[in-house]
């Protein structure tokens, strides 16, 4: 376990490039895994969790090459994976846990067990479960809910899902069984998610139809995808924001991240907040899938901080910005609420009661509820020591709110960064020294 001190900072200045988009990354390893001709990814994250996800698609048969950034997968096509007598390893990646499926429940008679590290078996697995049965395929999952879990393949029929929970995720593996179902498949979101599978599908040759909550693919012989160049992870981006929002007297550039409207939510509420980004974001889009993923360059700066409220409609647009929201509500003035987000519970951590206790331990005044939480702001923190409890988000948290604290902050479990941004510690030294 490595642990780490995180001092207060002067300021933050200069220019750094945060690392690849790990939900591209994966999208990238599998659907060039699906494709028939190789297909080259540019710019790939090597991570803990999208290595995962390659050495699953090397399990299922694929060829895939590394030479640094650039990753070349020879994939099996549509309907040909490999049988294999152990189960696929998906490591600390819920992506990969809950994307992978939708494609293996159409290998018609092949079964697979998906299983993965402590915090992947308390993560449900049934959301993905109910649409794949009511497809067709056999799902056994450890207590009917979690992994380890079993996915047998079928004959796929399409179907209209309705998504209880605004989860990219879920649709996104009801897309890809989609693509090896009978028919034209439907999926319906309650709020918008990211859109990377309907993008990344589009550039593949597939009809995507999106008409407002409804996203609707037709299955298909083969993916045609020869070349994708990976953007910056918003995300990851996102600690950056939050530093040199938070610190006083910072102004950095954020080169090359990925500016797609659905992965934006947090740039939007870091400007409601008084925090100042200067860039171009990618307008809301309306009906209609574009190929695309925009790129962009941002300019942040600090800014006096007010408490704000983020609902339900905004939380699958911010949700693994959610913890920063926190940290950014400590330092507001006034009181900042996030609600309709209960979805936190489920992610690699119960990221509402890890936020929620980890800051009150530095100094913060924060309350949690059922579905989100209340933050009183104080205008600081004054520093201590949080445990990432193996949460990558977490332990970047910690380490950002040490920077705009009083007496420093230090991070139990700093390795947990691995697993989304290995250059993490490095990129924000950078920042430090400029
Ligand atoms: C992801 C979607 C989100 C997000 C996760 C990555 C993706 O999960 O929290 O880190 O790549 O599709 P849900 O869609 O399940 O909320």
């Amino acid at each position: 376990m490595t642990t780490m001190k995180w001092s207060p900072a002067k300021r933050l200045r200069g220019t750094v490039r945060p690392p690849a988009d790990k939900s591209i990354s994966h999208r990238a390893a599998i659907l060039g895994a699906m494709a028939a001709e190789p297909v080259r990814v540019r710019n790939y994250l090597h991570a803990e969790d999208t290595t995962s996800t390659l050495n699953a698609m090397r399990a299922l048969g694929a060829l895939v090459t590394v030479d640094g950034d650039l990753v070349t997968i020879r994939g099996t096509g549509l309907r040909n994976t490999t049988d294999l007598d152990q189960p696929i390893d998906v490591g600390n990646a819920g992506t990969l846990m809950r994307l992978l499926p939708g494609w293996l429940a159409g290998q018609e008679g092949r079964s697979y067990i998906l299983d993965g590290d402590a915090s992947i078996r308390r993560r449900p697995v049934d959301r993905i479960a109910e649409p794949l049965r009511a497809m067709g395929a056999v799902i056994d999952a450890t207590d009917d809910r979690l992994p380890p879990f079993t996915v047998t393949g079928a004959r796929l029929r399409s179907i209209t899902y309705d998504l209880p929970v605004a989860s990219a995720q879920v649709k996104s593996c009801v897309l890809l069984a989609g693509l090896v179902a009978e028919g034209a498949t439907t999926v319906v979101e309650p709020a918008p998610s990211r859109d990377h599978t309907e993008r990344m599908l589009t550039a593949a040759g597939v009809t995507v139809h999106r008409a407002g909550p409804a996203v609707t693919v037709t299955s298909v012989d083969e993916l045609v995808l020869e070349e994708i160049t990976v953007p910056g992870d918003p995300s990851s981006a996102a600690f950056l924001i939050a530093a040199g929002v938070l610190v006083p007297g910072s102004r950095i550039q954020v080169v090359g991240s990925g500016t797609n409207w659905t992965r934006t939510g947090f740039h939007r509420i870091v400007e409601r907040m008084g925090g100042i980004i200067v860039g171009d974001l990618e307008e809301a889009p309306g009906d209609g899938v574009v190929g695309e993923e925009p790129i962009g360059d941002l300019d942040v700066a600090y800014g006096p901080l007010v408490g704000t409220t983020v609902e339900a409609d905004e939380v699958p647009l911010a949700i693994d910005e959610l913890p920063l929201v926190a940290l950014l509500g400590c330092f507001a003035e006034g009181e900042t609420l996030v609600r309709g987000a209960h979805e936190l519970r489920l992610k690699e951590s119960d990221r509402i009661a890890t936020v929620v206790d980890g800051l009150n331990a530095l100094g913060g005044d924060l309350e949690a509820t059922e579905d989100g939480f209340l933050v009183r702001g104080t205008g600081g923190l004054r520093g201590g020591t949080i445990d990432s409890h193996g949460d990558h988000r977490l332990a970047m948290l910690g380490a950002i709110a040490g920077l705009a604290s009083r007496e420093g902050v230090t991070v139990t479990g700093m390795e947990a960064a691995e697993v989304s941004y290995p250059t993490f510690a490095q990129d924000l030294g950078g920042l430090l020294k400029g």
